[in-house]
Order: C-alpha cells, then structure tokens, then sequence
C-alpha cells in the first residue's frame, strides 16, 4: 500500500544517515522529488510513486527489508542485549536504521537460518502455530541413532510439558557421534535439544537450514547475510498464505 512519509525519514531509512544528517543533505539542496528541489525536511512523498533524486541519482525505496543471515555460535536471537552480540548487531550500513528484528530464535550455541525483517506482518504468519512452516535442522548428536528414534519422532515425543507434533528424523550417519536431519513444524524452547535428549542422546551440534521453502544459502559463511531475492521472498510468503 503507498503511504505518504517525511522524506526525512524516508532518506533515513535508506541509510543517508541519521535524521539531522538527512536534514543537512536537504537543506543544501541535494534532494529533488518530481523534478523540483525539496528543502523542506517535513516535506510529505509517496515513495514509491514520486521519483525521488538524491545527489543526483535514482533512490530505490523498499518498505520492507528481508535479510537471510547465517547466524554464528555466541550471538543471540535479540535486538538489543547489554551483554552479548545480537544477531541485529551484525548488520551494518542502511540496515542498522531500519528497525529490523529476527523472526523466531535459535539457541546461543546453534547456528543457521535467521530471517530478519521489519515485516511485522510476515513475522507473525510465519511464527504462528497455525501456519506450521516447517524448519529444517542439520545435527549431530552424542549417541547411535536408529530406526525407533525415527519412529518416535513420527509419532511425537512426550517432554515434560507437551507432547510434540510428528517430526521427521533422517539419519545421515549412525555412530558414536551420529548425524541427522530434522524437521519440525514447532519452535518451542530447546524443542531439538529436548526431543533428542527424551531419547537419551545429547545434541552437540545444531544448525538450522530451512525455514519452510527458504533455504540457507550455503556461500553464507557463519556471520554472513545478504537480503533475499525476489524469488525467495515470493516462495516464503506462498509458505504462509
Ligand atoms: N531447537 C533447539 O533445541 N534449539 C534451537 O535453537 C532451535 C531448535
């Protein structure tokens, strides 16, 4: 939907700086909208219809940023922490004045798919039990993993407070550290953790994968991140629509 915006804010939020940075580039008479030099910074803008130049070149405005980060062990799934480094924290430029926040949470120690955005919309639907996307794990555990773990958790796992929807458990590799992929369409504390530990196995190592049709992309060193494509953005809505 088109809204009307400051084009201050809108600046801004295109990463020209804070608001009185943005102020001073308008001022000096470096923003024309619709052919016309603009100095008034509470000057209102459809951006996505007017055709806003700053220094002379195009600006691309996006409502929404959607970013896939390949989150690293050590950092936390919060926007703000006194103590440790957030996922948040490890955006920089443009990014760091949207108000992006991560959709769900993966334990400190596990690492993977994080999807930021300020898509309060799309976060909710893809949150909602409802929705039942499912996540896609890589894991290694302490432990042989064998065919009545795969049928318990086809058939869900009773953990202390709740019994959990049938997930898929694919083995990779059965040993004394054995290898796994898990599927799951819950996201509840530790759920991995505690459904494999239930089985008497301890998890060593978590990654998260998928979440519904968005796939990690596997160039994303831990602490790497880029936006999604178009095509990706279009396949993880079709996932909750
Ligand atoms: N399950 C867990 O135990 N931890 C996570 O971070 C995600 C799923």
């Amino acid at each position: 939907m088109e809204k009307k915006e400051r084009i201050d804010k809108i600046l801004s939020m295109c990463g020209f700086g804070t608001r009185k940075d943005v102020k001073k580039i308008i001022k000096e008479g470096e923003v024309m909208v619709n052919g016309e030099v603009i100095k008034d910074a509470g000057y209102h803008v459809l951006p996505e219809v007017d055709e806003i130049l700053v220094f002379g070149e195009t600006l691309v405005f996006k409502r929404n940023i959607y970013i896939m980060l390949n989150k690293p062990k050590g950092v936390i799934c919060a926007t703000y922490d006194k103590k440790d480094k957030t996922v948040v924290d490890l955006l920089e430029g443009e990014y760091s004045h949207r108000n992006l926040f991560p959709v769900g949470r993966l334990d400190k120690d596990a690492e993977g798919l994080i999807l930021l955005t300020d898509d309060g919309m799309l976060a909710h639907k893809l949150l909602s039990p409802k929705s039942k996307v499912f996540k896609e794990y890589y894991v290694e555990v302490e432990g042989y993993l064998t065919q009545e773990d795969i049928l318990a958790f086809e058939k869900g796992i009773q953990l202390e407070d709740f019994k959990t929807q049938p997930a898929e458990l694919t083995i990779i590799e059965s040993n004394k550290v054995s290898k796994a992929k898990v599927k799951i369409s819950e996201g509840k504390f530790h759920q991995i953790k505690r459904m494999f530990e239930a089985l008497g196995k301890r998890v060593v190592y978590l990654k998260r994968t998928a979440i519904g049709a968005l796939k990690l992309d596997s160039t994303l060193s831990p602490g790497e991140w880029r936006e999604l494509t178009d095509e990706e953005l279009k396949i993880l809505k079709e996932n909750v629509d």
